[in-house]
Order: C-alpha cells, then structure tokens, then sequence
C-alpha cells in the first residue's frame, strides 16, 4: 500500500476578489521508502503541495490520504498528532533556535513529547551521528557553516524517527556544492529505509534523486526517474540549460577526492 496517495489535489486560495488556483488536479502515489524531488518553478505551487503533504493545510477538493488515512477526516487533535509523530520537516532557512547548542536545537521535538531527559541525550546524539555532527553538538547556530545548520535541522527532523521527511528548498541557503553534500546525505537516509521528499528548483539536485515530479502551473507535466525528468526539464529550458546539467551529472561522476 502507498504510504501517500494524492487522489485528484485541487487547492485555490481565494483572496475575496480573486481567487488563486495553485494546485489545479494533483494525482500521484509514493510508497513507503521512496526518495521523491518535486521541481518546477516558482509559484508552480510545490510549496503549497509541501504544506498539503505536512498536514499543515487542507486541499479545496480531493482527497489526502497518509498510510492509508483520509486526513481530511481527521479532528484537530487527530491532525496534530500525525504531524508530530509521523512528519520531520525541513525549511530552506533552517529554522534552529539562536540561543540553544545544536544538541538542544536536536533534543528539542523529544522534549515536547515529554521524552525523559537521558533518553533525549541518547537520541539527539545518535541523530547528530547519523548527520555527522557529533563533534559540533556543543556549538550553538551560529558557530556552524549553512551546511552544518541544515544538518542540524536535519537531525531534528530524524529523532522523532517519522514515517516522512519533508524537505521544502533545504538547499536554498547554501551554496552549490553543499547543497550537493546535503542530496548526498538525503540519498543516504533513503538507503536506510526513510522516505523523503525534497522540493528544489535545481534540475542537477533533482537528477541525482530516484524519482521526480514536475510541476507547472499547479499540475504534473512530468513523472519519472529524476534524470529524466531533470532533463526533459532542462530541454524545456534551452540548449543553455542543458549544458549546464550535463557538466553538472558530469562532474558529479568524476571520481571524488578526499
Ligand atoms: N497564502 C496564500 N494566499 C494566496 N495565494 C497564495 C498563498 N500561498 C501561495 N499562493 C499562490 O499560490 C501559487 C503557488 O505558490 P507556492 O508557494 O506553492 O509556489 P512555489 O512553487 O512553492 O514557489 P517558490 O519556488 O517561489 O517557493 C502562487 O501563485 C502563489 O502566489
Ligand atoms: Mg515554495
């Protein structure tokens, strides 16, 4: 069974004189495991589908439904508890608090689940292992790159241990081969089983990705292996756009130093 199913996603914003149609009929299955990037430009409504998918708003028409439940029929209560125990998010601006080290940033989701302090510890550092970030954790924000803040959010994301992981441009603050480094580490947790999902407006982000799905103008144009939709993306784009993914799948498989 797919752990999300969007059955025909329709979402207008109505602003009293107009009314703005963001999603227009969104329709696609993700299993459980998958690693899925959502492209398309801005105001192609990728957030809005986020905000949808993170059980943070509710779609005009159509059905959500979250391993196997219709979210639309759940109370308040209900919908909080699936976005604090089945949903990690991750935001382009990282979104760490300033004055807590980065342990503390990590044990924090624990604590507002009542989680006993040394089991906290245990698994905010077992969540920095995983990121790599052992070594900074008594670092506060701002005695870290953007690449190890985003990390950092990352591991916040991953110690409740949810079902998904949301991932709205977390490359957007970073620079080109950090936000690569940070695809790299998503690549790694979908080997370890988690699903994500990753919205970037960077075709060579999105080529690294198993799977991709375009969208333009609140519909899905394209469905299919990241590559190839990266590519049909950049054609869409000019000659221009793709060069420039070729000289970028091309260095990323030039073998690595260090
Ligand atoms: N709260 C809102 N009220 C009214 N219109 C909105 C609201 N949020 C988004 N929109 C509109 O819906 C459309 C989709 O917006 P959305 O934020 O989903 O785009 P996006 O693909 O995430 O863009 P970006 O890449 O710039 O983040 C846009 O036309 C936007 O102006
Ligand atoms: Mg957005």
């Amino acid at each position: 069974m797919a752990l999300i199913e969007l059955d025909h996603i329709v979402k207008t914003y109505d602003l009293g004189l107009s009314k703005v149609p963001a999603l227009r009929d969104i329709h696609f299955s993700i299993n459980r495991g998958e690693f899925v990037a959502i492209v398309g430009q801005s105001g192609s409504g990728k957030s809005t589908l986020m905000n949808i998918l993170g059980c943070l708003d509710v779609p005009t028409e159509g059905h959500y439904r979250l391993g196997g439940r219709d979210v639309g029929e759940l109370s308040d209560d209900e919908l909080a508890d699936v976005r604090n125990l089945e949903i990690g998010f991750i935001f382009q601006s990282f979104q760490l608090l300033p004055r807590a080290s980065a342990l503390e940033n990590v044990e924090l989701p624990l604590i507002y689940r009542g989680v006993a302090k040394k089991d906290r510890r245990e698994r905010a550092i077992a969540a920095l292992e995983i990121v790599q970030l052992k070594d900074r954790m008594t670092h506060r924000p701002a005695e870290l790159s953007g690449g190890q803040r985003q990390r950092v959010a990352i591991a916040r994301a991953l110690v409740t241990q949810p079902s998904l992981l949301l991932a709205d441009e977390p490359t957007g603050n970073l620079d080109s081969k950090t936000g690569e480094d940070i695809v790299q580490l998503f690549l790694e947790l979908h080997g370890k089983g988690n699903t994500i999902i990753l919205v970037t407006h960077e075709p060579k982000l999105a080529a690294r990705c198993p799977r991709a799905v375009r969208i333009v103008d609140g519909l899905v144009i394209a469905d299919g292996p990241g590559r190839a939709v990266a590519m049909a993306n950049a054609e869409a784009l000019g000659a221009e756009a793709v060069a420039q993914l070729l000289a970028a799948q091309h260095a990323a498989e030039a073998p690595r130093h260090g």
